[in-house]
C-alpha cells in the first residue's frame, strides 16, 4: 500500500506578459486538470490545485486548496513549495515554454511607416522558461524528499509514443499522459483519448471519451499503481 497523503494537480495555461494588455499563452481551458482533481477529491484525498488563467468555471474546485498563478516562474515555485514526503504530482497544465525577455512598461505603439506599403513588425525576443517537472524532480532529489510520484502530461501534435516517452525519461517521471493536441483536438470541452506510459512503455489506453470519464480511468489507474510503488530519494533522474 503506498503512503501517498497529498496531491497536486496543476492545470490550465500560464501567461507571458508581453507589455501591460498583450501575453503569450496557449489554447488550454484547465478542464483536464480540473475533472483530474475533482475526482481526487471525490476519492477523500487531500487536494492542492494550482491553475493558471483557466476558463471561468474551472477556476475554483470545492474540497480542494485552490492556488492561481499566471507565470510559468510563479508555477514552478507554487508546486515546488506544495510538495512534501508522500506527494503525487500531476502536471496537466501548460505551462508557456517560453517568456519575453522584458516586459515594455506601457502598451506597445505600432510603428507609423513613411511608406503605406511597406510592412512594419515587432519582433520579440524570448527566453526559455524552466523545466518545472525537470527541475521537481532535482529538487526531490537534491533534499532527500522521499516518496513524489511525478506524472507529467505529453501534448503532442504527431509521433505521441516516441515524444511521450522521451519526455518521461528526460524529466524523471514514474508515468506521462499522451495525448493529441491541435487546433480542434485535444483542449477544452473535446472527447479525447490518453495513452498512459511508464518506463517500460504503453501500460494503457484510456477513451477515447469525455474529459470527465478520462478523468475517472486515469485516478482508478493511479490509484492502482501508485499503490505498489514507494520512491525513496535515491531514485535517480538523469542530468
Ligand atoms: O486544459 P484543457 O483544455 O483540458 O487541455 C488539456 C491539455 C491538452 C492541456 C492537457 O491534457 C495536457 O496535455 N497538458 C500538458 C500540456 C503541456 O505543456 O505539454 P508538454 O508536452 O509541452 O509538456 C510536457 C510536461 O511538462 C507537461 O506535464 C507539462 O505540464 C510539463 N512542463 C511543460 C513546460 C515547462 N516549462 N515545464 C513543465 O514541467
Amino acid at each position: 500500500m503506498n503512503r501517498i497523503q497529498r496531491i497536486v494537480v496543476t492545470s490550465g495555461p500560464t501567461r507571458e506578459w508581453i507589455d501591460p494588455v498583450r501575453y503569450i499563452s496557449n489554447a488550454s481551458s484547465g478542464k483536464m486538470g480540473y475533472s483530474i482533481a475533482k475526482e481526487f477529491v471525490m476519492q477523500g484525498r487531500e487536494v492542492i490545485y494550482i491553475h493558471g488563467g483557466t476558463d471561468h468555471q474551472y477556476s475554483n474546485l470545492t474540497g480542494a486548496k485552490n492556488i492561481k498563478i499566471e507565470t510559468t516562474i510563479q508555477l514552478r515555485d507554487m508546486v515546488i513549495e506544495s510538495i512534501t514526503n508522500d506527494t503525487l504530482l500531476v502536471m496537466a497544465a501548460a505551462p508557456a515554454d517560453f517568456r519575453p525577455i522584458m516586459i515594455a512598461e506601457h502598451k506597445i505603439k505600432k510603428e507609423k511607416s513613411e511608406n503605406s506599403m511597406e510592412k512594419k513588425g515587432l519582433l520579440l525576443e524570448l527566453e526559455e522558461n524552466p523545466d518545472i517537472l525537470k527541475q521537481v524532480s532535482s529538487f526531490v532529489q537534491e533534499n532527500n524528499i522521499s516518496n513524489v510520484i511525478r506524472v507529467g502530461f505529453a501534448a503532442e501534435t504527431e509521433k505521441l509514443d516516441a515524444f511521450a516517452k522521451e519526455k518521461l525519461n528526460r524529466k524523471g517521471l514514474q508515468f506521462i499522459v499522451g495525448n493529441y493536441v491541435g487546433r480542434s483536438t485535444g483542449f477544452g470541452e473535446v472527447t479525447s483519448s490518453l495513452n498512459v506510459y511508464n518506463a517500460q512503455g504503453l501500460m494503457k489506453v484510456i477513451g477515447p471519451g469525455s474529459k470527465d470519464l478520462l478523468a475517472q480511468d486515469l485516478v482508478k489507474f493511479l490509484e492502482l499503481n501508485i499503490s505498489g510503488l514507494t520512491l525513496e530519494p535515491q531514485n535517480k533522474i538523469p542530468n
